[in-house]
């Protein structure tokens, strides 16, 4: 049996005083909650505050973005090496508001996963279908091609420590959630190019994650799935309650 994973994604939300706010009133609500792993994703101004909440909780902090280089003339870059050191534990790459706004392609996908890996970070590697991609038939094609660029990409040593997010685009801030049958197909694809391309044993250890307007009032219905390992939560993250509420489906 797969660990879940649930992990929330703030994107551009939140101060520092609202991190620590979050995490008083959080942490209680998931001190019991040893069935799942617990991320959350602030950003970066906030990150430091947010280890510093999480201190002594088991949720673990990821960063939203990372740069490949170790170091260099980057102007206002960061590396996974920087991120460690802040205390980060994961690191999202790939996010389909990156690839839509900030121009993320396969292969920085690939370049951000393995230097995510070499700092010991674990990467939350995002894949998703655009609507018009999913209304066309196009969505296996798309999501091959995402999984083999990406993920598809690292060694069988690397790929055993990533997860993946599921997060179809049009799912995405519009409540508008996939139904558990078709986030499962859609994971199930995935975990078939896995095995395709590593093996059966790396296909069936991977855990992949579903986002796209989990709320919790559908989280349960997801979670009933077992092709779902977990999901990836953005504005219903952004509550102590309501993300309490997920994490305890
Ligand atoms: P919403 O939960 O707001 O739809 O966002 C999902 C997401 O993008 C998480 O990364």
């Amino acid at each position: 049996m797969r660990r879940r994973v649930i992990a929330g994604n703030w994107k551009m939300y939140k101060t520092q005083a609202e991190t620590r706010a979050f995490f008083a009133a959080f942490a209680p609500l998931v001190a019991h909650s040893a069935h799942c792993d617990i991320v959350v994703a602030p950003p970066f101004t906030a990150l430091a505050a947010a280890v510093d909440a999480a201190r002594g909780t088991a949720v673990g902090i990821a960063a939203q973005n990372v740069f490949w280089e170790k170091e260099g003339a980057y102007t206002g870059e960061l590396s996974a090496g920087m991120l460690a050191e802040a205390g980060c534990r994961y690191v999202l790459i790939g996010h389909s508001e990156r690839r839509q706004y900030f121009g993320e392609t396969e292969e920085s996908v690939a370049k951000k996963t393995r230097a995510a890996l070499a700092a010991g970070l674990t990467p939350i590697v995002c894949v998703g279908e655009l609507l018009a991609d999913r209304e066309a038939g196009k969505t296996e094609e798309v999501l091959g091609r995402q999984f083999r660029g990406g993920p598809g990409s690292l060694t069988a040593e690397e790929f055993s420590r990533i997860l993946v997010a599921y997060e179809p685009v049009w799912a995405i801030g519009t409540g508008r959630t996939a139904t558990p049958e078709i986030a499962a197909a859609a994971h199930g694809f995935l975990r078939k190019c896995a095995a395709g391309q590593f093996s059966a044993a790396a296909a069936s250890a991977l855990r992949i994650l579903y986002g796209g307007s989990v709320k919790p009032d559908n989280i349960k219905g997801l979670m009933a799935q077992d092709e779902l390992d977990g999901a990836l939560v953005g504005g219903a993250s952004l509550d102590a309650k309501s993300f309490a509420a997920i994490v305890n489906f």
